[in-house]
């Protein structure tokens, strides 16, 4: 099987198109379709058997459940259990659609394979016309986990998606790079609390501004809130290591091919032979979640020995994107070139 591209401008998705992936969609079959956050796997959240075949597709462990995707309040009652949590609802006022997903009760409608067998079910309506317009001419909720193998980086092109799946799908709607470049954010819900499960594309402070918010900080060992968001995800196929933003590498060894992936505004002195690639400007930390994906797909192409990113150690959606660089290198964060040691091939 080598999957088909078919174009579909995004702020005017083609008719044609849409109803392509969305017959695919009603048939039970699997189809990349672009959303504002990054290219998901879809399919018919509501078909089990549609429900495996992505499970199988991307290599994922049944114990990592998937994102189901809505085109609005009245397909939402046909995934949520009773009504949504006082909370829910203010979120679901100020960011639908948009790149925020909500773990409510699961409807005995939605598979409990959705889910990993939980009661609850992760919900999101997204705003990219396209996405919008395939569920719509579903008519059923999608089921769409991020469309790579599992543990790889996040698609944010069609190319992308080709190269982790293009031989087992055989469709993938092409609207162009995706806007934000980071998955949503996830949130569940404790009482009157919001609690962020994973950090995204909306941020805590925006969060903040509707709702009272916790975030969950995940030590080593601890159960997993966001099942599947493990500590080594996001990666490149290259040994990867994340720095904090205080790490000096001008101190380290100047052993090995490394890469040191880092910022065009706070650039270091680097050890002989070292190369460095910016993952954008400090200063537009929205460009530099943008790129992010596919700066590190580019750079794990050179086939260096070594890659090292480095934190932004900012706030907002700085912390989605310290969360995806911290599991790029599976959740080591060194401080100091030290730690180097017996590290570099
Ligand atoms: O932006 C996104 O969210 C993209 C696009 C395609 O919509 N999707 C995405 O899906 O990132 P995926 O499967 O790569 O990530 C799903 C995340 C995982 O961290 C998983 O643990 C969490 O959502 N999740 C799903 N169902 C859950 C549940 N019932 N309880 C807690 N976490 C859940
Ligand atoms: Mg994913």
């Amino acid at each position: 099987m080598v999957a088909t591209i078919l174009p579909c401008p995004a702020h005017h998705p083609d008719p044609t198109v849409v109803e392509r992936a969305a017959a695919a969609i009603r048939d039970g079959r699997l189809v990349a379709i672009p959303t504002e956050t990054v290219y998901g796997l879809a399919a018919d959240a509501l078909d089990l058997d549609a429900v495996r075949a992505i499970f199988e597709a991307k290599g994922r462990p049944p114990t990592d459940p998937l994102i189901v995707h809505v085109d609005g309040l009245d397909m939402l009652t046909r995934v949520v259990d009773g009504p949504l949590p006082p909370p829910a609802a203010l979120l679901v006022e100020a960011f639908w659609p948009g790149p925020l997903t909500l773990v409510v009760p699961r409807n005995a409608a939605v598979p409990a394979a959705v889910s990993s067998g939980l009661a609850t079910v992760a919900v999101r309506c997204p705003s990219h016309p396209v996405a919008a317009a395939v569920i719509t001419a579903a008519g059923t909720p999608v089921a769409a986990p991020s469309a790579n193998r599992f543990g790889q980086i996040s698609p944010t092109s069609a190319d992308h998606v080709f190269v982790e799946l293009g031989d087992r799908i055989d469709l993938i709607v092409d609207a162009g790079r995706a806007d934000r470049g980071l998955e949503s954010t996830v949130v569940a819900f404790d009482g009157d609390e919001a609690v962020i499960l994973r950090p995204g594309a909306i941020t805590a402070e925006q969060l903040a501004d509707v709702v009272a918010v916790r975030e969950v900080r995940r030590a080593s060992g601890e159960t997993n809130a966001s099942p599947g968001h493990d500590e080594r995800h996001y990666s490149p196929r290259t040994p990867t290591l994340t720095v904090a933003a205080s790490f000096d590498p001008a101190a380290a060894p100047a052993a090995g091919d490394v890469v040191y992936a880092g910022y065009a505004d706070r650039a270091p002195t680097l050890p002989d032979g070292w190369r460095f690639e910016s993952l954008g400007p400090l200063a537009d930390l929205d460009t530099v979640a943008h790129d992010l994906y596919d700066g590190l797909r580019r750079i794990d192409g050179t086939h260096p020995s070594l890659i090292l990113v480095e934190l932004t150690g900012a706030t907002g959606i700085g912390r989605a994107i310290d969360d995806r660089l911290t599991r790029a290198g599976s959740s080591i964060v060194l401080a100091h070139a030290d730690e180097l040691a017996g590290r570099l091939g």
